[in-house]
Formats: C-alpha cells, structure tokens, sequence
C-alpha cells in the first residue's frame, strides 16, 4: 500500500457485528480503501487519499444482503387492480394480468428504481425471482439485462422463479431450463402451488436435476401456505441430505412449518441439522398474506424463526415484495424487515435482536453463497455502510440512517440524517 488511497475513512465504530475486531470495543478505527478492497484497519492511520470521511464514531457494517424480492414485479401495485382480499392467491391472478403486458423496458425501468432504492439504503447484494411461467421469458431477460448493467455497484443474483408451477401447464418445463440456460443463477420451485402432491414432489426432484445438471444454487418457494398438511420442505431437506448439497439450497417462506404439529417440526427440523440448507422468512408478506382465512386465534403466518435460529440453522430474511399485487406497501428497508421479524417471532432479546440483524447481513450472505469476499475486513472487497446508530440493536431501534454506502471501493451513495430543532425550550 502506499502512502495515498482512494478513500478514507476516519474514525468509524466496528462492533461485533462489523466484522473484524481490529480495535477495542467502543475505540474508533480509520479504514483505509484503494483498489476496490480495504487495505487497512487501525487507530490514526498516517496516510492522505483522494477522498477523506469523517464518520465521527458512527457504526461500520457489513452492507444488507436482500435474500428475496421480486424486481420483476416490483413497483406495479394497483395495475390493474388493487388486490381487494389480501391474499396470496389474489395476489397470482393480479399479477398473471399484469404479465401480459410486460415489456423488456417496463420490468428492467422498475427494477432499477428497486435496486436503487435499496442501495440507497444500504443493501448491495439482493437475490431477485424471476417469473418464467410466459413464453416470452422478458421477466428473466429483463433481470438478466439488469445484473449486468448495475454489476460495478450492485450484485443481482437471479432466480428462474416458475411462478405458476412447473407441471401446471404444458411447456413450464422447458421454460425452466431455458431460462438456466439463458444464464440464471439459481433454480426455482412452488411445489406447494402445483395441482397435486405428487406433481410437487416431482418439482422438487426435478429442480435438484437441473440444479446438479447446469451447476446452479436453488431457491424454492416452498410451503408458503397455512396448510399444515403442506409438507415440502422434508422434500427439500431429503433431497438436500441425498446429494450432499445443504449450503447450496434454500428454502424460502416455509411459513407452514408455523403450523406444524410440533411432534413433526421438531422432528424436521432435526433433519435439516443434518443438512445445512438455508431458510428465508419474510416477516412483512408472511404477516400479512397468511393467516387471511383464519379468524381467532389467528395465526402469524411466519416460518420457526427463533426456533430455528436457536437449532443452528442459517436463517435470513427478504423483503418479498416492494409495492406489488401482494403487498402495496414497501420501501426496500431491511431495517423495517429486521424489526418485523423481532415482533413477529418474538426476539426480543438482548441476542436475539442481534441476530436479526445477522439475518439481514451474514446470514443472507450465506444464503446468497457469497463465499469469503463479505465482510469489513482488510483484504476483502470494500463493500461497506455507515449507520447513524452506535450498534446492531439501536439499527433495528431506530431504523437508523444508513449515512453512507460503499460499493466497490467508491463512495456509491450518502445521505444525512434527518435534522431535528426544537422551536420551544421544553
Ligand atoms: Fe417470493
């Protein structure tokens, strides 16, 4: 290293949570960046740069990882229509209208407005489904135009995302593996929304196929339903033990393992000791979707968040949904998923909420099989936020600024806190 650098950041706050421990707790560090990595880590670093940032003791963290969302849908809430019910399923048929008129330029303008929303608030690494139910596949060209575009500041992984089943139709086979061959990077399922049980579990087989076949991770959504006879996921999970590919398989939503008897989920989850397969909850679209036909006691409709976290299991969690025909609100912030998962799973403890903020940042990281490029440490690519918020609990407490976002060794965004004066002495 030499005596200048690109950028430097002086005096920032690394916590249990921001990666290596280079300082003592609560003694401030300069970050030294050139070349697109970080090159030093320590008190009063003597160096000049081209860039200089005072970060004044705010906190230093790994960038969120999006473990699930849906750029292809994203931004379309009410077209053509509101969904009146609230329910997942309405949610499918709206969409199915709303698919009919995509454009190349409509799905690749939307998802671009998401993926800068959520870089502006600190997420860089986002895992995206892709609808490749239509012939026309523009979802996925779509996304795939996109991850090349935004690749020197944002990394977009892809998911062939089988939106209607894979054996509901004809041709949603082929479509699947088209799509792996156009170049996605994960391969997706729904077996819970195929017509029959065994038109599920064949989906299953099938997706691991190909996912063996073409080299690529899998992501299913499975089980997203409040049928507690909705057992995929031990599909998944034997599947993921059979072949030896645990780290490379997540189970997204899982909602109906919150309504399994607990004779069974203990059991399962038993199983998925042996496998370490990944499981993504999202707390904003799991509450609100499910539960619809219960009346009381109504259900949360959340996967075994805490119990599975306790068990050792990697769990992360997504947005789902920004501003679509599930879920009209949204705003990208993992801050807000992080915190609805504290309510919504109960994880309120001192750890507890610490590891929520886990499954926004190294949990997905390893959902997403980032491998050993994530984190602040010196070495590893310069992919870093600033938070106004002196640790991983007062982030998710109050949905703490994200002050700057480093990408790729480059100050990518920055943004000030909202300033507050008081007009009367109190
Ligand atoms: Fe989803």
């Amino acid at each position: 290293m030499t005596d200048s650098v690109a950028l430097l950041l002086r005096r920032g706050a690394l916590g249990p949570r921001g990666g290596q421990r280079a300082n003592p707790p609560g003694e401030p560090v300069d970050i030294a960046i050139a070349d697109g990595k970080i090159q030093a880590i320590a008190p009063q670093l003597d160096l000049t740069a081209e860039t200089e940032l005072d970060l004044a003791g705010k906190w230093v963290s790994p960038p969120f990882v999006e473990s699930h969302i849906h750029l292809d849908s994203a931004l379309t809430a009410g077209q053509p229509r509101w969904n009146q019910s609230g329910t997942l399923f309405e949610g499918i048929d709206i969409w199915r209208e709303r698919k009919q008129s995509l454009t190349l330029e409509d799905v690749k303008t939307r998802a671009l407005a998401a993926l800068k929303l959520q870089a502006s608030q600190g997420t860089l690494f986002v895992r995206s489904h892709a609808d490749v139910s239509e012939p026309s596949l523009i979802p996925l060209k779509a996304l795939l135009e996109v991850r090349e575009a935004v690749k020197d500041w944002i990394t977009l992984q892809v998911v062939a995302f089988p939106q209607d089943g894979i054996y509901s139709a004809p041709g949603h086979a082929e479509r699947l593996e088209e799509a792996l061959k156009l170049g996605a990077d994960v391969v997706g399922g729904i077996p819970h929304y195929e017509l029959t049980r065994e038109d599920g579990v064949r989906s299953v087989h099938r997706i691991f196929d190909l996912a063996e076949q073409y080299d690529r991770l899998i992501d299913i959504h499975c089980d997203e339903i409040d049928d507690d006879q909705s057992r995929f996921l031990e599909v998944v999970v034997a599947e993921a033990l059979r072949r030896q590919m645990g780290e490379r398989v997540t189970a997204s939503h899982t909602t109906a393992l919150g309504s399994y008897n607990n004779a069974y989920a203990f059991k399962l989850m038993g199983f998925m000791g042996r496998s370490p397969i990944n499981i993504v909850a999202n707390p904003l679209i799991n509450l609100t979707l499910q539960g619809r036909t219960d009346t009381y006691p109504k259900r949360r409709g959340l996967t075994r968040v805490k119990e599975l976290w306790q068990q050792g299991i990697n769990v992360s969690l997504g947005n789902d949904c920004i501003q679509d025909p599930w879920y009209s609100l949204g705003s990208g912030n993992l801050l807000e998923v992080a915190s609805m998962a504290v309510h919504g799973c109960q994880m309120t403890g001192r750890d507890e909420l610490r590891a929520c903020y886990q499954m926004i940042t190294e949990n997905g990281a390893r959902t997403l099989h980032l491998g050993h490029d994530y984190g602040v440490e010196v070495g590893k690519p310069a992919n870093l936020i600033v938070l106004d918020a002196a640790d991983a609990i007062a982030a998710i407490q109050y949905r703490a600024t994200v002050c700057a976002v480093i990408a790729r060794g480059k100050l990518l965004v920055s943004t000030t806190p909202p300033q507050i004066t008081w007009q009367q002495s109190l």
